[in-house]
């Protein structure tokens, strides 16, 4: 298994890099924080997308009593919108750098917690504490899919009984070999001497891994859950909404 201490450190070094461009990679990462792009606009991308994970996968709406859970909130950006729509939010993430960030951009809201994670578990949180958990474009960074698949576990034992996650996975293994074609080597060192390209293109913890679809609906049955619905099969875009069994 990979050490999760790379991963907080590989994920603290993107944040002082360019945490924005690392959170959401459609900026331009030479033209500054936000590229192109205003905040708002940034912003708006991440209610977009939260709302896209949800409505693909049929997820109920969140509810104002909710207790959510994002794992992997980078700089806070889907955290809003859950923060906006339920009672309070926990966002958790391997790099404290991301969390740093996170917490000055919510500065405005007093119902989220955060946590710097291990980078494995979902510890401090307890069991059955939470309503709701989200996740989006974290576990396809994940070098090991024994981590994600530990991940999985984790999400039901916070979750109450009847509570649900939706959540993207990777389960395209070609996109994450070391060997998929990107800019060559000698381009990529040109421009990033120019300071034209983000680091860490070629870090397991940038590259990530798959899951396997069985063995993922296996891992969520003997944690006491169940699959609702899976889109994207095969893609880098696996949807995923799980349900914890009743009590
Ligand atoms: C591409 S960003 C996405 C952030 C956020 N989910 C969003 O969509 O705006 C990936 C985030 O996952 C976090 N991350 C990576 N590996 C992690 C792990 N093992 N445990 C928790 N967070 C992790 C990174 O620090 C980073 O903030």
């Amino acid at each position: 298994m990979s050490d999760p201490r790379h991963m907080a450190r590989f994920w603290d070094e993107r944040a002082r890099e360019h945490a924005e461009y690392f959170v959401d990679n459609r900026l331009d990462y030479r033209r500054g924080d936000y590229g192109p792009d205003d905040p708002e606009d940034f912003w708006a991308k991440g209610r977009r997308d939260f709302d896209v994970l949800l409505e693909t996968v049929g997820a109920p709406a969140i509810g104002e009593r909710d207790v959510v859970l994002d794992i992997g909130c980078g700089v806070g950006r889907l955290t809003r919108v859950a923060a906006e729509r339920a009672a309070h939010v926990h966002a958790l993430d391997v790099s404290a750098e991301m969390i740093d960030r996170a917490r000055a951009n919510l500065a405005d809201r007093d119902d989220v917690t955060f946590h710097v994670g291990d980078g494995a578990t979902l510890r401090p949180l307890e069991d059955d504490s939470i309503d709701v958990v989200v996740s989006l474009v974290v576990f396809q960074h994940i070098p090991d899919p024994e981590i994600t698949y530990g991940y999985v576990r984790e999400i039901l034992r916070v979750l109450r009984p009847g509570g649900w996650a939706a959540f993207q996975v990777s389960d395209d293994p070609v996109i994450h070999a070391m060997d998929h074609p990107g800019p060559s080597l000698a381009r990529r060192i040109l421009a990033r001497l120019r300071g034209g390209l983000p680091g860490g293109q070629d870090d397991p913890a940038w590259r990530g891994s798959a899951i396997e679809r069985t063995r993922l609906e296996r891992e969520i049955a003997q944690a006491g859950g169940r699959v609702e619905r899976l889109e994207g099969a095969g893609t880098q875009y696996c949807l995923v909404l799980v349900r914890a069994d009743a009590a």
